[in-house]
């Protein structure tokens, strides 16, 4: 068995299918979680359903913010810091939700890291750039975030920083840019769109559906955090992007295509903290980590339909 390692948020989207890629390449996960309400805590428990058969798993509930962290992080060599309150739209009315679970917890992980020093692999945002004028964005393109959401990602990328330039923690920010496939959260666009396409239902595209997207594919997202979690670097910030963008009236009408249905939408007003185009310059993640995405949207679209459809 390999090393033991800490996966925080591990029945949400990503850190469930993380965990999973973690087992697989033999690491000792502990994963955990509080199951916030944010959306129903029986996704989060199917999130966790093909865990439970991984003998090198073991799940804890409990809730960053107020648990004891340094038993967790016994014998842990690195965190894969997953758990947040995600969403840039719930973001306007629920800000001390992001306050407590993105930087409190955060802030209390790093804490707790200072006896051990392990490294800290951290989920952070394309939300921490906001409008930005020059595409694709690169990790030294100033931080301009427009949502309460991404003033917290950027607050978190703050504390890492000054934990490792004070107590030599190392971490690798990760900035991931629109993560979608299997067990997307409800609330993301991907989520919205396929089933009210598929069940022939009409929904509201917010904006006129030029605005584009990096989307990125969960097993890309995955493999670019496990690399950066392996990666000897001490303190390191990287774009996680899927490669390529789309429009989102593009990806409403490539979705229309697989699932063999015309699409009924009305587009109604743009979003307050939703950005007009985001698209990851990949360079660096490419040179440091490896890192090279593999799906292409259409085949991550028919994948994640496929998910869908069970
Ligand atoms: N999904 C995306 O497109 C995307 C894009 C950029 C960044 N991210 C970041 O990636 C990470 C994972 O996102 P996701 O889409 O899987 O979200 P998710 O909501 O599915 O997963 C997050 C999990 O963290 C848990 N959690 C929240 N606060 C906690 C706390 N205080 N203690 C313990 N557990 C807690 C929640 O219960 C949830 O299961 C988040 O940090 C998010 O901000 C996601």
């Amino acid at each position: 068995m390999g090393d033991k390692v800490l996966v925080t948020g591990s029945a949400g989207f990503i850190g469930s299918n993380l965990a999973e890629a973690l087992c697989k390449k033999d690491y000792n996960v502990l994963g955990i979680d509080c199951f916030t309400d944010y959306y129903p805590r029986k996704l989060k428990e199917q999130n966790l359903s093909n865990l439970k058969s991984e003998k090198n798993f073991e799940f804890l509930e409990t809730n960053l913010v107020d648990c004891d962290i340094s038993k967790l992080l016994d014998g842990v060599s690195t965190i894969y810091h997953e758990a947040a309150q995600p969403g840039v739209r719930y973001s306007w009315d629920h800000v001390q939700v992001y306050i407590d679970n993105n930087i409190i917890a955060t802030q209390r992980l790093l804490e707790a890291a200072r006896k051990n020093k392990q490294k800290i692999v951290f989920a952070s945002s394309s939300s921490v750039y906001g409008d930005v004028k020059e595409l694709p964005v690169k990790e030294s393109t100033e931080l301009n975030p427009i949502s309460p959401y991404g003033v917290t990602k950027v607050t978190c990328e703050d504390l890492l920083k000054i934990y490792n330039e004070a107590h030599g923690i190392p971490s690798a920010i990760l900035r991931y840019f629109t993560v979608y496939g299997p067990r997307q959260r409800p609330d993301m666009a991907i989520n919205i769109f396929s089933n009210k396409i598929m069940n022939g239902e009409a929904f509201e595209l917010y904006g006129d559906g030029s605005q584009s997207r990096d989307f990125t594919y969960v097993d890309d997202i995955v493999a670019g955090t496990i690399s950066a979690g392996e990666s000897s670097k001490e303190f390191e910030t990287y774009n996680i992007g899927g490669g390529s963008t789309i429009t989102v009236k593009g990806l409403i009408d490539k979705i229309g295509e697989i699932v063999g249905k015309e699409p009924n939408y009305k587009c109604v007003g743009e979003q307050k903290g939703d950005v007009k185009h985001t698209h990851a310059d990949i360079t660096k993640a490419k040179n440091d980590l490896g890192y090279s995405p593999k799906t292409k949207t259409a085949e991550g679209l028919q994948n994640y339909i496929n998910f869908i459809k069970g």
